[in-house]
C-alpha cells in the first residue's frame, strides 16, 4: 500500500488505487527500450498509446515561425475567459467550418478546455447528475469510464451491438430496439439514461456513423431527452478509402459527415459534439479540446465552472495563429491522411497475407484486429495473457481488449501512427514471423513464410 493514503478521502483512496490504464507500466518499458534501426534494431515498439506522429515535423516549423516571429501579446499573461479566449474561439470555428464541418461553426457555441480529457469530463458533470448513465456502443474508448466516472459520478453502460469485426461490414448495426432495451435495464438498476456517447471515426474501430444513422438517433435522444454527444477527435483523421490496396474492403462504403451539420439544422439543446487538437494535428501535449453546442445554458454553465481546465492562453496564442493559416492547414491535413493511409496500407497488407480478421478502417489512428485464433482461453485472462505473450515475444506493445467493453476477446487495438513506415514494416514483420509460429504450433492452420 502506498504511504499516506490513510490519510487522504475516501475518493482519493479509489483515485489512488485505480489506475488510468492497465498498460502504463508496459508503456514506459517499452519506451525506454524502444525500436531504433541503427543503435537498439532488438528493441521494443509501443503501439499503444493514440498518437500521431506522422507530421509532427510539419507542424512543429509552423510553429516555431510563429513563436520566433511575433512578439507576445499583453492578453498572453492574464487571465482569461475560462471557456477560451475570443480570438482563439473564432480560429477554431473557423478551423472547424473550413475543414471538418463544411458549414459555419459560431465561435459563440464553443467551449475549449484542457484536452478532450477534461471537455468529455465537464461535460458530463454538467449534463448528467451523480449515479446516472451513459451509453457507449462496444467497443470503446477505455479511459471514457474515468472521464465520466470519477468526478462526474457517471456509469458507464457498454452497447453490445456486435460480437464478430465482420459484423461491422456496413457500419455499427445499432438500433432504436437496443437504446430502448438499455434504457428499460438501466431504470431497472435504478439509474437514469443521460447520455449516448458516440465516437465518430471511431476508437478502436475506426468505423464511422452514415448520416441517416446519426438523425435517427438524434431524434430518439431529443424525444426522450437524453443527450447526444459525437465525439470527433479522429474527424480528419481519414483513410483514403480509394487507395488500391484496400478499396475493395468498403464494397458498399459509408460517406463522413460530421455530427455538427445535423446540429445546426436541429439546434436542439439534446444534441452536442466534442474535438481536440490531440490526434488529428498530433499535439496531444498542448492540450486542446472543446465542446461545440447549441445548448446557451451549457456553454454559460461551462464558462462559469470551467476555471480549474483551462487552456493556458500561451497555447491559445501560439495555436489561434497556426490554424489561421489557412493555406498552411490544407497542407498538413493533406499531409497526415496521406501518411496516416500510407501507415494503414502497410498494416493491412500484412493482416490480409495472414489471413488475420480485422475492421476496415475509415478513419482513427488504429487498426482493431481479432487475434482470438490464439487465445489460449477465451476469457480475459486469456486475452491479457495473449497480450503480454504478443510483447516478450515481439516487442510490439498492442492496447489489450480489456476497457473497450466488447463481448468478444481475443481483439486488440493497433495504434498505426506512433512509428515512422519504415519502423512499422519492422514491426510487422515480427508480428508476421510471430503469427507463423504459433499457427505451427497449431496443426490445423500451418502457414509458412513462403506463403506470405
Ligand atoms: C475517443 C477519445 N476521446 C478523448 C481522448 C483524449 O483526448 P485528449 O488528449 O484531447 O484529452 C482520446 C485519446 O485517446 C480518445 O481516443
Amino acid at each position: 500500500m502506498p504511504e499516506g493514503l490513510q490519510h487522504i478521502s475516501q475518493r482519493g483512496y479509489a483515485a489512488a488505487e485505480k489506475p488510468v490504464r492497465i498498460d502504463l507500466e508496459l508503456y514506459s518499458q517499452a519506451v525506454k527500450n524502444r525500436y531504433h534501426r541503427g543503435s537498439n534494431p532488438d528493441g521494443a515498439f509501443p503501439m499503444n498509446v493514440a498518437e500521431n506522429h506522422l507530421c509532427w515535423d510539419m507542424l512543429k516549423e509552423k510553429i516555431e515561425s510563429v513563436t520566433r516571429n511575433n512578439s507576445i501579446p499583453e492578453w498572453v499573461a492574464s487571465y482569461g475567459d475560462p471557456a477560451g479566449v475570443r480570438s482563439f474561439r473564432e480560429a477554431v470555428a473557423a478551423f472547424l467550418s473550413e475543414f471538418l464541418v463544411h458549414q459555419e461553426v459560431p465561435a459563440d457555441t464553443l467551449a475549449c478546455s484542457a484536452g478532450a480529457t477534461s471537455v468529455i469530463e465537464m461535460t458530463s458533470f454538467l449534463l448528467a447528475d451523480p449515479g446516472d448513465t451513459a451509453v457507449i456502443p462496444a467497443p470503446s474508448y477505455p479511459v471514457y469510464t474515468m472521464d465520466i466516472g470519477t468526478l462526474p459520478g457517471v456509469k458507464r453502460f457498454d452497447l453490445q451491438n456486435h460480437h464478430e469485426v465482420y459484423e461491422l461490414k456496413d457500419g455499427f448495426p445499432i438500433h432504436i430496439s437496443q437504446l430502448e432495451d438499455a434504457r428499460r435495464t438501466i431504470e431497472q438498476q435504478g439509474s437514469r439514461f443521460s447520455m449516448l456517447i458516440l465516437t465518430s471515426p471511431d476508437n478502436p474501430t475506426g468505423g464511422i456513423y452514415a448520416e441517416s444513422q446519426l438523425e435517427k438517433l438524434a431524434t430518439w435522444c431529443e424525444e426522450h431527452k437524453i443527450h447526444m454527444i459525437v465525439n470527433e477527435i479522429y474527424g480528419l483523421s481519414r483513410i483514403d478509402i480509394q487507395h488500391p490496396e484496400i478499396k475493395s474492403d468498403y464494397p458498399s462504403p459509408l460517406s463522413f459527415v460530421s455530427f455538427a451539420r445535423l446540429m445546426q439544422k436541429k439546434k436542439s439543446p439534446y444534441l452536442h459534439f466534442w474535438y481536440s487538437l490531440s490526434k488529428d494535428l498530433g499535439i496531444s501535449g498542448f492540450r486542446i479540446g472543446l465542446l461545440h453546442s447549441y445548448n446557451t445554458g451549457l456553454i454559460q454553465a461551462y464558462r462559469n465552472a470551467g476555471m480549474p481546465h483551462c487552456i493556458s492562453n500561451y497555447t491559445q496564442w501560439v495555436m489561434q495563429e497556426v490554424l489561421a493559416d489557412k493555406v498552411f492547414m490544407r497542407e498538413y491535413i493533406k499531409a497526415a491522411q496521406k501518411a496516416l493511409t500510407d501507415s494503414y496500407v502497410i498494416v493491412i497488407r500484412h493482416l490480409k497475407a495472414l489471413q488475420l480478421p480485422y475492421n476496415p478502417s475509415y478513419g482513427s489512428l488504429f487498426v482493431w484486429l481479432d487475434l482470438s485464433e490464439f487465445l489460449s482461453r477465451e476469457s480475459e485472462e486469456g486475452q491479457h495473457n495473449l497480450w503480454l505473450e504478443i510483447f516478450e515475444k515481439t516487442g510490439i506493445l498492442l492496447t489489450p481488449g480489456a476497457g473497450f467493453g466488447h463481448s468478444k476477446k481475443g481483439l486488440f487495438r493497433m495504434v498505426i501512427s506512433c512509428l515512422s513506415h519504415q519502423e512499422l514494416e519492422v514491426a510487422m514483420q515480427r508480428l508476421k514471423e510471430f503469427i507463423i509460429k504459433k499457427r505451427n504450433e497449431k496443426p490445423t492452420l500451418p502457414l509458412n513464410n513462403e506463403q506470405i
